[in-house]
């Protein structure tokens, strides 16, 4: 039997208690064990940025993550964040501008662009790519995520 750990966490706000597989990473035990799909699985491998979450309100990989580390932490999904509104004004810009196709990179790539916007400072479009590069997107060319995000930006002024 697998070696299991008593997990005390906070998801998307609401207390959890739970035992979990040492082994298991927190992104499977986000989408199989608490139905939170909304974080993609790509690489695996800390490389797409598809599983991207916050963690104590850092943005984490959470592949590389296992759920028995989220122990005493606060965790906040893309379904926890755009449920709060804290995405409103990103989502508005991603539909505006279409930068969303295939919607597979979304998620992970809406977490990024709240923590630049985070930053509380203005950006240049190729400081904007370079903060959103670890993000990988197969279908837009970049082009419309960063227009989106830059005009989120102009607006936060
Ligand atoms: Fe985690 Fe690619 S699935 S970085
Ligand atoms: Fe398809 Fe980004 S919209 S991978």
């Amino acid at each position: 039997m697998a070696f299991e750990v008593e997990i005390a966490t906070v998801i998307n706000g609401t207390p959890l208690r739970r035992r979990v597989s040492a082994r298991q990473h927190l992104a499977d035990f986000l989408r199989d064990e608490l139905e939170l799909t909304g974080t993609h699985l790509g690489c695996e491998h800390g490389v797409c940025g598809a599983c991207s979450l916050l963690v104590d309100g850092e943005i984490v990989r959470s592949c590389l993550m296992l759920a028995a580390q989220v122990d005493g932490k606060r965790v906040d999904t893309v379904e926890g964040m755009s449920e709060s509104g804290a995405l409103a004004g990103l989502h508005a810009a991603f539909a505006r501008r279409n930068a969303a196709q295939c919607g597979f990179c979304t998620p992970g790539m809406l977490l990024t662009a709240h923590e630049l916007l985070a930053q509380g400072r203005p950006m240049s479009r190729t400081e904007i790519r370079e903060f959103i590069g670890g993000n990988f997107c197969r279908c837009t060319g970049y082009e419309a995520i960063v227009d989106a995000i830059e005009s989120v930006l102009e607006q936060s002024k």
